[in-house]
């Protein structure tokens, strides 16, 4: 892959972005798309690294997909293999799942395929019991980390087991999404989110149950093109034709929250009451009971950048988890969030896989545009193009990401837009 900025210092590379990144902080009525390096550039995704996921919350998956005391989930982020688990106090925790002996990694399969070595370990879960034991040498963890046992240490005169545990990262807990953060310094999320607990209060989506998510890897394109596409309304009259008409462009609702900078949200009306994006325009889940009459004809997308998207439906809720590689490869997690006692009804899992037949395919047609705008990204005539009005969510996260690369540096002037111009 090409570099135009050869080095990752970040303050150079901020440096480089800072006349260009005006336009892409303007709004969407002036504004102009992050400038296409910022999807391909090696550097550009350093930067992000540091500025970005190594500050920001990140979501790992839900609550409730570790429901018992020893329950673990396993994941790559940003190239950093976690353990998510419960405690015996049924606190949710993550952890480094890198052994502190030799740094194997606690979760990769010991015994797995020919060939495997070259890839991050697959995702994992199932209960570990009291801990975990590392296949290299055996040296055992309990479920909060420390380090239980060590076989043939004890002749290491510098050995202290008491010493030795598996670095935890801080994690929050909103409407049971589990977020992590690299940084002891951020800003907590908790109270931030309290207006989008409000807003999606009648889902109760802390209450919901989490479906199997799909793990689709190594996607071939930027993270940023993946979110940017899911909150774009502009495209679903023309793109998904007819599939989308329940949900036209036409009904976006921009909306005013204050997240204190966490997350970002749009309204979307639907055509009818109790709709849904299936066949028939109608949901074949019933309706979650608890939604006004108002919500029951309402979607909202929700992001918490970087990683998380949650769409509302009138009988569900959709999330992606969106984990890049590097600049231009990405895995995503995603799947269906149901109320817990949908389960129950006897034909539930039929209904889920009729459901979501048509999603493949509106999701397919998508993946189909993200390849597409990431090889454009490439060429030298990559557009900055304008935002439509449906796409005013479009530039509010591409306005979050722009001034994370102007905190990458203090030296960096405020920028007018209307001096810089488009900075096409
Ligand atoms: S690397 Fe884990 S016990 Fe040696
Ligand atoms: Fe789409």
């Amino acid at each position: 892959m090409t570099s135009e900025t050869s080095n990752g210092d970040a303050p150079a590379v901020a440096g480089m972005l800072s006349e260009k990144l005006g336009t892409s902080i303007a709004g969407w009525e002036t504004g102009r798309g992050l400038p296409p390096e910022c999807y391909r550039d090696e550097a550009i995704f350093e930067l992000e690294r540091r500025e970005i996921f190594f500050r920001e919350w990140l979501c790992v998956g839900r609550a409730d997909q570790v429901p018992l005391p020893g329950d673990y989930m396993s994941l790559t982020l940003i190239g950093e293999p976690l353990i998510v688990l419960r405690g015996e106090d049924e606190s949710i925790r993550v952890m480094s799942a890198i052994c502190r002996h030799r740094g194997m990694v606690l979760t990769e399969p010991w015994d797995g395929e020919w060939g495997e070595w070259f890839d991050d370990p697959p995702d994992s879960k199932g209960n570990c019991g009291r801990g975990f034991r590392c296949p290299y040498h055996f040296w055992t963890y309990g479920l909060d980390g420390r380090l239980l046992g060590a076989p043939e240490m004890n002749r290491t005169p510098s050995f202290q087991r008491d010493e030795i545990s598996l670095p935890r990262l801080r994690t929050e807990v909103w409407e049971g999404f589990i977020f992590v953060n690299f940084d002891d310094d951020a800003a907590p999320l908790a109270g931030r989110m309290d207006s989008l607990s409000d807003l999606t209060r009648d889902w109760q989506l802390s209450r919901m149950v989490t479906e199997e998510p799909a793990v689709l890897r190594k996607l071939p394109w930027n993270w940023k093109i993946m979110q940017e596409n899911s909150m774009d309304v502009y495209h679903v009259d023309r793109l998904h034709f007819p599939r989308h008409a329940v949900l036209p462009g036409a009904g976006y609702l921009p909306l005013t929250i204050d997240t204190g900078d966490a997350a970002i949200a749009a309204g979307h009306r639907a055509t009818h009451k109790d709709f849904a994006l299936s066949p028939i325009g109608k949901p074949l889940l019933p309706v979650i009971e608890s939604l006004t009459d108002d919500e029951r004809s309402l979607s909202y997308v929700i992001c918490v950048p970087p990683t998380l998207l949650i769409i509302l439906n009138s009988d569900s809720a959709f999330y992606r988890l969106v984990h890049p590689r590097n600049a231009g490869m990405t895995d995503i997690r995603q799947t269906l969030m149901v109320p817990n006692q949908y389960r129950s009804l006897p034909n539930y899992k039929d209904l889920v896989q009729v459901g979501s037949a048509m999603h493949l395919r509106l999701n397919h047609q998508d993946y189909m545009v993200d390849g597409s705008l990431q090889r454009a990204t490439h060429s030298r005539f990559a557009p900055r193009g304008p935002y439509g009005w449906q796409e005013e969510i479009v530039a509010q996260f591409d306005s979050w990401v722009a001034r994370r690369y102007q905190r990458a540096t203090t030296s960096l002037p405020d920028v007018d837009p209307a001096v810089v111009g488009t900075g096409v």
